[in-house]
């Protein structure tokens, strides 16, 4: 496991439920922009779910709901907080799921904290565990960047993001397959504007 993935799992692990206190906004709207192209009973990857609410436990009320993530104490919140949900340990470069397994992705604030060389794979991962067809919800970086905080959220925890430009996101999600059909920004609770994009899987 490299050092920025490490920092990230062990910042999670001691800071869940800090996080959980402050991740209190309404993803409805933005969800809906993958939710609605799907039938009930579809079966959805939450990539990254962290402590499972507010998006895990969305898609549970309508689907067949996967949440992954790396820290044990995101997954034990989640767990806790959200029933109907399947919960699995894992680490989004290598997804311990077969090929086509799903319906649909998303990934909530989760790709900005994986190194930028290794996002390729992790979209790479999720073409591979996607049904042909179908679409991806990411958050996403706006200008290239790599930083830290020694002290995330006043709790004396580093936490490590890195992602490429949008620019480059988009060419590598066309080189994996994947195109951008919707482009969205959120304000999000911790006062950031995240952009996402909403990308359809077309191998062909
Ligand atoms: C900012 S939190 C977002 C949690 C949730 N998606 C949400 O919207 O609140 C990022 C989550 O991604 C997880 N994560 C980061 N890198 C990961 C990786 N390589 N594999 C699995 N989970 C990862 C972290 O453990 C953390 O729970």
């Amino acid at each position: 496991m490299t050092e920025q993935r490490r920092t990230v799992r062990d910042g999670y692990d001691t800071l869940a439920e800090e996080y959980l206190d402050r991740r209190n906004d309404d993803p409805e709207w933005v969800l809906s922009e993958l939710t609605d192209r799907l039938e009930p009973g579809d079966s959805v990857l939450d990539a990254g779910c962290g402590q499972g609410v507010p998006v895990t436990n969305t898609l549970t009320v309508d689907f067949d709901t996967v949440g992954l993530d790396f820290s044990r104490s995101q997954l034990r919140l989640a767990r806790t907080n959200v029933s109907g949900a399947r919960f699995v340990q894992g680490d989004m470069t290598a997804l311990p799921f077969e090929d086509d397994s799903f319906d649909a992705i998303c990934a909530f604030y989760s790709l900005i904290h994986i190194p930028t060389d290794e996002h390729e794979q992790v979209i790479s991962e999720f073409a591979r565990v996607l049904r042909p067809g179908n679409y991806l919800l990411a958050t996403v970086g706006d200008d290239a960047w790599e930083g830290s905080n020694p002290d995330w959220l006043g709790t004396d925890v580093e936490m490590q993001w890195s992602f490429p430009s949008i620019e480059e996101t988009f060419e590598t999600l066309n080189r994996v397959g994947f195109e951008v059909v919707e482009q969205f920004v959120v304000d999000d609770e911790l006062g950031s504007d995240h952009p996402f994009v909403l990308a359809q899987y077309d191998p062909d």
